[in-house]
């Protein structure tokens, strides 16, 4: 496969290969209680993903750019079976085939594609889905178009997009989260802070800053109803793992808790100072 930067082969298929090797985040998957805010994420994504499922309708998933594919190790725990995850690295569907096989989840169809131009049939999928995949191109177009065609009727699109955070926000975040961080920062003492600024293992990676009304018009050009909207509040930033741990998973599990009570999925709904990422949600 050509390496190229818009989905970067060469910087995608390095990183899951380090994560092969090195156990650092490998797996986000877990049967119990997230320990971590990543877990949390994860567990959060997924909740969202099966309340807009309507129960029996939906039955052939299809996780583009699927990465270690924790939402595919979830959908999987819940029993169902119809899954197929496509990434164009294979050191990613490798690592997620180990995960699989480590949880006792039923293994998953694997294909190495890219999701441009996956070459899978047309109208083929229920549901398709990814956990930050569209951000990683300058141009978004031909994964929409190919999502719209492998997408049956009555389908429904799932991807949140996790951008590149500006200046303003992250400042927001730090002074919210990381106050301490932040002063070292001016002392120019602190690394950089926030889980989703790109890591020096993203060099080679797109990190795209289109706003929602970008995918919004892009889904429509394709013919999906939906929209795309500010997601996730819940920012990652605090650099002491037992803080986190004790207070801003804490914290976070109950406001998340009442936005479970308040609203109806995405439960992860935001506004749009406070949001970290977009959620694109769409139907055929
Ligand atoms: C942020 S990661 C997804 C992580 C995933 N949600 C997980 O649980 O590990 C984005 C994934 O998209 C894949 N990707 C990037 N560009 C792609 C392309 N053009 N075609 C297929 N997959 C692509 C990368 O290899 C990477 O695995």
């Amino acid at each position: 496969m050509e390496s190229n930067k818009d989905g970067s082969y060469k910087g995608w298929n390095s990183i899951w290969g380090k994560k092969q090797s090195s156990n650092d985040y490998s797996i986000l998957f877990t049967k119990g209680k997230a320990k971590n805010i990543l877990e949390f994420w994860q567990k959060c994504y997924y909740e969202d993903l099966k309340g807009l499922l309507k129960k029996g309708d939906i039955k052939r998933f299809l996780e583009l750019g699927s990465g270690r594919a924790t939402t595919s190790m979830y959908l999987s725990n819940d029993g169902y079976t119809d899954i197929t995850l496509v990434d164009l690295s294979e050191n990613a569907l490798e690592l997620a085939k180990v995960n699989f096989t480590n949880c006792n989840l039923q293994l998953p169809k694997t294909v190495l594609a890219d999701a441009r131009k996956t070459n899978l049939p047309a109208s083929s999928f229920d549901c398709i889905y990814n956990i930050g995949l569209l951000e990683h191109f300058e141009d978004v177009e031909p994964v929409i178009a190919e999502t719209a065609r492998l997408l049956a009727k009555g389908g429904i699109v799932f991807m949140p997009i996790f951008p590149k955070v500006s200046a303003k926000k992250s400042l927001l975040s730090r002074m919210l989260f990381s106050p301490a961080s932040l002063i070292a920062h001016f002392f120019k003492k602190a690394k950089k802070t926030s889980i989703v600024e790109a890591s020096k293992n993203e060099e080679s990676i797109v990190r795209n800053t289109y706003g929602p009304s970008y995918y919004t018009d892009l889904i429509k050009k394709y013919n999906l109803t939906g929209s795309c909207n500010s997601y996730n509040p819940y920012w990652g930033v605090n650099q002491n793992k037992q803080f986190e741990k004790l207070v801003t998973l804490n914290a976070y599990k109950f406001s998340y808790f009442l936005q479970k009570s308040f609203y109806k999925p995405p439960y992860m709904r935001a506004k749009k100072w406070n949001g970290l990422a977009y959620i694109l949600i769409a139907r055929k």
